[in-house]
Parts: structure tokens; C-alpha cells; sequence
């Protein structure tokens, strides 16, 4: 049962914010059938992500890279956006969310309609390769696949690789000093499906605190920064999110009757 006086507060919250953001994670895609990382059937239940997910065990063995990628793939890029996507996309429409910070590689927020998206673990649609820097797109990588594993260069032969960030790797720096600039100067965070335990993405929210904002978390299990928000809702952000944007539209009618 969700908590009608939460969904009401975030409402208000963020119709009454003047730069609020949104910074999501693997959860917000579940229901669109992507697994996440380490919720119940996470992926780092099955893979050991210092084996298939750092730089180090990419460099040294592609080949177990792609098992992982090959075992995800098909749901990556077969995947629609839910209603969590369509309801954060809604609300940057409305002027509300002027940013959305993802730690997703699915590009579901913007098949949703959403525009300004800081995609800070890069994207799954884009390959390179590990020697030359040759770029290659989803279509030609699935090409190749039904015949090398891995996916080797057509100039130089290396191996490719998806445009994602590994542990042990930076992240893109435009994405990074831009998801760090406007987190410092929000006055709201929204945080969607993460559960905020990977580096530097996990401090953004710190930022957004520091500079006297506040923090709305909807994620369906307890976060490390859930005691420092003003609103925690523990339900599924496809059910959540859609709720808090009909309760703003409740409460603009409400406004607009009176005004
Ligand atoms: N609604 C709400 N919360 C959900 C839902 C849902 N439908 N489904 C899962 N969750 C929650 C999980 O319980 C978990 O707490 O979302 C959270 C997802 O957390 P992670 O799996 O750790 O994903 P994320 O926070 O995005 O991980 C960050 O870690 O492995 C790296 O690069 C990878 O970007 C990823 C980063």
C-alpha cells in the first residue's frame, strides 16, 4: 500500500521546486524487463563484476565480456519504456525536471520523450574498438556476432567494446562535471531505482544536500541517504512515479481554481 500523504508531499515538493533533478538507476528499468545489479535477481547475482564488469577483466579476457553482453543483450535492446520512464519524461515536459542523471545504459529515458539525460555510464547502442577506436553501432556488432565472439575490428582486428563504463574506469567528463554542476545547484533530487552504492554517481546527492536541497528517494529497497530525505517511498517506480505525477496535476487544478 503506497502512502497517499508521501505521494502528496513529493507532489508538492517538486511542483514548489525551482531546479529539480532526477537521478536514476537500474530499478527504474526492471519493469521494462532489464534486471539490475543488485536488487533480488540482480546481475551481479550471476556474474561476478570483478570477472565480467572492470576494465582489467576486459582487457585481459574479452571473450567473458561478452558472454555477459550476450546474456543481456537481447532484453537491452528489445526493451520499452514502463511508466516510471514516461512519468519523469512528463515531468521535465511540465518545466518540473529540468535534468536526468542515469547510471542506465538502456536509453529508455529518451525513447520516453526525455530530453536533457546525462547518461553517466555511457550507452549500450554505441561499440568501439579496444585498439584503433574505430566506432561500430549495435546493428553491425549483432552482425558479427553470428560469427566471431568476440566482435574483433574490421582495420585491425582487436576486439570491440560497448561504450559503457567498467569498474575501474572514469566516467565520461562531460557527464561527470555536468551531473556534479547540477547537482550542486538543485534545490531537489529525485532518486528512481538506484541504490546508490557506486562511486562517484552514489555522492551526487551529497551535493544537492550541500547546497540546501532536498531529496525525494522511490526505490523498493532502504538506501544509505534514505534517513537525509524529506520523502523515502519503498514501492516500484513504475507504480510510484505516475502517482506523483497525477497528484501534481491534482494539486496545479486545485491551485488554478483558486488563484
Ligand atoms: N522500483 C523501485 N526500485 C527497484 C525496482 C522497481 N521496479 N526494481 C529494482 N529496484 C531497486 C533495487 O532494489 C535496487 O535497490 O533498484 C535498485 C537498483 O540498484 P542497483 O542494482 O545497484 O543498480 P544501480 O544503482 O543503477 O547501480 C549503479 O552499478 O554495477 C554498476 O554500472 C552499474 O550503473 C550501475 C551501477
Amino acid at each position: 500500500m503506497i502512502e497517499k500523504k508521501a505521494i502528496e508531499k513529493a507532489a508538492r515538493l517538486l511542483l514548489d521546486s525551482k531546479a529539480a533533478i532526477v537521478l536514476t538507476g537500474a530499478g527504474i528499468s526492471t519493469e521494462s524487463g532489464i534486471p539490475d545489479f543488485r536488487g533480488e535477481d540482480g546481475i551481479w547475482k550471476k556474474y561476478k563484476p570483478e570477472i565480467y564488469g572492470n576494465i582489467q577483466a576486459l582487457l585481459k579476457d574479452p571473450s567473458k565480456f561478452w558472454q555477459l553482453a550476450e546474456d543481456v543483450a537481447p532484453t537491452l535492446f528489445n526493451a520499452e519504456p514502463n511508466p516510471g520512464h514516461y512519468a519523469l519524461a512528463e515531468l521535465e515536459k511540465m518545466n518540473i525536471v529540468k535534468a536526468i542523471i542515469t547510471q542506465n545504459i538502456d536509453e529508455l529515458h529518451q525513447k520516453a520523450g526525455a530530453v536533457i539525460v546525462y547518461e553517466v555510464h555511457g550507452n549500450i547502442n554505441r561499440f568501439s574498438c579496444m585498439g584503433c577506436r574505430a566506432s561500430y553501432i549495435k546493428e553491425q556488432i549483432l552482425k558479427k556476432l553470428k560469427k566471431e565472439k568476440p566482435p574483433l575490428c574490421d582495420f585491425c582486428a582487436m576486439p570491440l567494446r560497448p561504450s559503457v563504463v567498467l569498474f575501474g574506469e572514469n566516467l565520461p567528463n562531460f557527464e561527470k562535471y555536468m551531473s556534479v554542476d547540477i547537482a550542486k545547484k538543485s534545490d531537489l533530487m529525485l532518486i528512481a531505482g538506484s541504490s546508490l552504492s557506486v562511486a562517484p554517481v552514489c555522492d551526487l546527492p551529497i551535493f544537492t544536500l550541500a547546497n540546501k536541497g532536498k531529496l525525494i528517494i522511490v526505490n523498493n529497497q532502504p538506501t544509505y541517504m534514505d534517513e537525509k530525505a524529506e520523502v523515502v517511498i519503498n514501492n516500484k517506480t513504475g507504480i510510484v512515479l505516475p502517482l506523483i505525477v497525477k497528484e501534481i496535476k491534482n494539486i496545479k487544478f486545485e491551485r488554478g481554481k483558486h488563484s
